[in-house]
């Protein structure tokens, strides 16, 4: 029988995961079945959905928003950086038939910066804009690359300095910003789904050689366009990280670390 994965999501009708999963299988030589599962949104609904999926010989499966820390307190086990990140994006079925928990989030950004945008993080200043769990997702993974500092500004900077606090990284208000000149900019912030643009200065772009935004599009998002507008040297959008998160969970299931950067290419030609 063809391998089974999934994607647990609400919405997930647009879920890029099937096309990209189907890319990886094509490098490793196989074919595998991903499909998307819409589920209602309460964690009785994902339990069930999840519970029936690897009952029917689910594989594996990511899981994508509302449904993140449901599944973090459904699974058996936790890898200790989906414990740092609060939040679980892959269940991985063990050989007992108990679920355990990773997330891939983090090392996803990171291998689309250092292996596809070829950006080196060590000793660069990178400054984290938001203190949701997009934020907390990314912060270990970056800390790993050695940077020479991460600071968290968010617009309640309360969240910032409890979030730096817990990984002893720096916080930082929104006005606090005009005075930093990171090399790094990633906007976090989940505002940029819609087009809102963190109330930054403008200051922050001026010495930067990336400016990162989480989200991505056909086009490049107004956080980028503005990025761009006040002195950024180069933009990048969160397909790459997408990618990168996808072949984190591929390699946990499959043993197979796929290439990501012919996998984005072909993902940017179909959104046009
Ligand atoms: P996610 O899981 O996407 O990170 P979240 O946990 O709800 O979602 O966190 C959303 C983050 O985006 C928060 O840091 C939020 O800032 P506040 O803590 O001040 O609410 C930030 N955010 C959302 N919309 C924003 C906007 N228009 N401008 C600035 N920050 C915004």
């Amino acid at each position: 029988m063809t391998a089974q994965y999934a994607v647990f999501g609400n919405p997930i009708a647009h879920s890029k995961s099937p096309q990209i999963h189907a890319h990886f299988a094509a490098q490793q030589g196989e074919v595998i079945e991903y499909s998307r599962i819409l589920v209602e949104n309460s964690p009785a609904a994902f339990q069930a959905a999840v519970q029936d999926f690897f009952a029917r010989g689910g594989c594996g499966a990511n899981v994508t928003v509302p449904f993140k820390q449901y599944a973090f307190d459904l699974v058996d086990e936790l890898s200790e950086r989906a414990q740092a990140a609060g939040a679980v994006n892959t269940l991985i079925l063990l050989e007992n038939g108990q679920l355990r928990g990773d997330n891939t989030d983090g090392v996803g950004l990171v291998n689309d910066m250092v292996d596809n945008l070829q950006v080196d993080l060590r000793g660069k200043k990178v400054l984290i804009l938001g203190a949701g769990g997009a934020t907390r997702g990314v912060v270990l993974p970056i800390l790993a690359q050695q940077p020479d500092s991460l600071i968290i500004a968010n617009r309640t900077q309360s969240k910032a300095i409890e979030l730096a606090t817990q990984f002893s990284v720096q916080a930082a208000s929104f006005a606090d910003t005009a005075q930093l000149r990171p090399d790094i900019v990633i906007n976090a912030t989940s505002g940029s789904l819609n087009g809102e643009l963190p109330a930054v200065s403008e200051n922050i772009f001026s010495e930067t050689s990336l400016v990162y935004d989480m989200v991505y599009g056909a086009e490049p998002t107004p956080f980028l366009r503005h990025a761009q507008a006040h002195g950024a040297a180069r933009i990048a959008d969160g397909l790459g990280m997408l990618v990168g998160q996808a072949a984190e969970s591929f390699r946990l299931w499959r043993g197979f670390a796929p290439q990501i950067a012919p996998v984005i290419a072909a993902i940017r030609a179909e959104m046009g």
